[in-house]
């Protein structure tokens, strides 16, 4: 595979957008369909289970996902982390894992997912070299879970991943509960609870209106200043520094030595001055946004026979045009009427 530039490419490292931002950071989707439906992401009611999801000839193959990789890393991410929908249904991905662990220049890959299927994967997603596993855990009232699944999975089974992964080495855990006013904002403190002082850091995260079929209302976004306040009268907390510069969630760590907790709040307070984010669809759509309208084709060029060199050009080329600021003017932007946006499962969060 050539790494030449093309002849008077110009070559910048990272490539930087329009305010400034660099590229540092690629998330990876790696198929779209999911065994929940959870309803701030994919309402049951709007994803029947005859939904049509990508075929399979249209998401990327494995080298494929490799090869764009190679692009990001060549321009300078050195972070990956894969999503889906739930990616531990994407077939052997533990092979993916194995294939994005050994290029060169990858310093961190993580993995988002609902838990449910760690039990069976854990173990070799470790084995393939896999770093860092974040699980999603919305609450451990077990009724609450299964509306929050759809209907689709108990929290025992949840648990029961997180025990998988603790078994397999992952330390520490993140587990990110999405907080809804009067759905499971009174479980927070159980939640807390439940882990502190287990080496694992929950993050709450607030509502968001991504996509256009989750039914999203400001009225049951929980500003995570309250849900700090609450947390914060049971269990007095100090603000941490951020582990690194576009860090999304803001972090605290217990007076008392009990560990750490996050709050990802893209509501009441934007984080797009540091996004450093690139997101790549199961289909091969480059997103630089998670609220972006529409995506930047790569399969396209790749399966027409792109060089490593002219695929990392388009990708730079792409970022360099980027403006998006979505939370930072989410009122502005929604006051103008329907959006068409991505969908969360679309481009994994
Ligand atoms: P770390 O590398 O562990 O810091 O991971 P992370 O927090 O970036 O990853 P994770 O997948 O756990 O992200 C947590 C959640 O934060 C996502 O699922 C999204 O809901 C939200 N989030 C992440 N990145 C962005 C972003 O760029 N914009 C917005 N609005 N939300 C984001
Ligand atoms: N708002 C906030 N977070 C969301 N997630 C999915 N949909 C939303 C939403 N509408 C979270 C999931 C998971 C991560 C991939 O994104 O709970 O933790
Ligand atoms: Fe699936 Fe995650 Fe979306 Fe829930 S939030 S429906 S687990 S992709
Ligand atoms: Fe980045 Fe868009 Fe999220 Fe802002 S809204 S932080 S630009 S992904």
């Amino acid at each position: 595979m050539s790494r030449a530039p093309l002849p008077g490419a110009r070559v910048e490292m990272p490539p930087r957008d329009t305010l400034a931002r660099p590229l540092a950071d690629l998330r990876i989707s790696v198929i779209d369909r999911c065994n929940f439906r959870c309803p701030y992401c994919m309402p049951a009611e709007e994803y029947a289970d005859d939904h049509e999801f990508l075929a399979k000839d249209e998401r990327l193959r494995f080298e494929e996902i490799e090869r764009i990789a190679r692009a990001f890393v060549s321009l300078g991410v050195r972070k990956l982390r894969l999503t889906g929908g739930e990616p531990l249904l994407r077939r052997d991905l533990p092979e993916l894992v194995r294939r994005l662990a050994r290029i060169d220049g990858v310093a961190d890959l993580a993995l988002t997912t609902n838990g449910v299927l760690l039990p069976r994967f854990a173990a070799a997603l470790k084995d393939a070299g896999l770093r860092r596993l974040t699980i999603s855990l919305d609450t451990l009232d077990a009724a609450t879970f299964r509306h929050l699944s759809g209907g689709r999975g108990e929290v025992d089974e949840v648990l029961a991943g997180i025990a998988a992964a603790e078994r397999a080495g992952f330390a520490p855990l993140k587990l990110n509960c999405v907080v809804l006013r009067g759905v499971n904002d009174d479980q927070v403190l159980d939640l807390v609870a439940r882990f502190r002082g287990s080496g694992h850091i929950v993050r709450f995260i607030e509502y968001m209106d991504v996509g256009t079929r989750n039914h999203w209302r400001r009225e049951a976004v929980v500003p995570s200043t309250e849900l700090k306040a609450r947390i914060a009268a049971r269990w007095p907390l100090r603000a941490l520094q951020p582990n690194y510069t576009g860090e999304v969630a803001r972090r605290y760590a217990f007076a008392d030595g009990a560990g750490e907790i996050g709050f990802i709040s893209s509501v009441s307070q934007p984080f797009c001055g540091d996004c450093s984010r690139a997101r790549l669809s199961a289909d091969g759509k480059l997103y630089t946004c998670l609220f972006a309208r529409s995506g930047f084709d790569l399969r396209g060029p790749l399966r027409a026979g792109a060089s490593d060199a002219e695929l990392a050009a388009l990708i730079a080329a792409r970022w360099r045009q980027r403006a998006d600021r979505y939370s930072e003017r989410r009122a502005e932007l929604r006051a103008g009427g329907t959006l068409e946006k991505v969908e969360m499962y679309t481009v994994g969060g």
